[in-house]
């Protein structure tokens, strides 16, 4: 049994992250989708909300399974005993940030192998940071996101506007 280990922040989950673990769910036995309990990034959602909208839009894909993880993105790996780390290559820009990355897993632990899958050419513009500023400024973010995402934006933009 493979399974495969998919982190990121999901602040919030996009289409693009979607794309990707289905494409991922199709070649492993099991995929692990990692919430980073990550302090450094002030994320927008909490990690509760994150794993929920998570949770929402993979609820019939039957081999994820959506959990959070804290500290060292290689600890996880070994703790949930996935045989790799995927990540998402949208353009040739998020390559240098993903290589580093990727090298200094391994190079902290020579296991920790990580693989590079591209979403469909459709989300190679579509960030989480782009949906955040989109919906900020009140444009349509509908087309890139889950409705379950789109509504969970507005009522957390919403809370925030004095
Ligand atoms: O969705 P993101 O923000 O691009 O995901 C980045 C993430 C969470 C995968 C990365 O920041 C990470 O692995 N964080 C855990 C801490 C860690 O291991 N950092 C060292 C990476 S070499």
């Amino acid at each position: 049994m493979k399974a495969v280990l998919y982190p990121g922040s999901f602040d919030p989950v996009t289409n693009g992250h979607l794309d990707v673990i289905k494409r991922a769910c199709r070649l492993f036995d099991k995929v692990i989708v990692g919430v980073a309990v990550n302090a450094e990034k002030s994320p927008l959602f909490t990690t509760e909300e994150r794993l929920e909208m998570l949770k929402s839009v993979c609820r019939n894909i039957g081999n994820v399974e959506i959990l959070s993880f804290k500290g060292l993105l290689l600890n996880a790996v070994t703790e949930f005993n996935a045989a790799a780390v995927i990540r998402g290559l949208r353009a040739v820009s998020d390559f240098e940030y993903e290589f580093q990355m990727a090298l200094m897993n391994r190079e902290l632990n020579s296991e920790c192998e990580t693989i590079f899958m591209m979403p469909s050419p459709e989300y190679s513009f579509t960030s989480s940071r782009l949906m955040k500023e989109i919906a900020r400024c009140g444009g349509d973010i509908s087309a890139f996101i889950p409705p379950v995402v789109v509504e969970a934006l507005k009522r957390k933009l919403n809370r925030q506007t004095p």
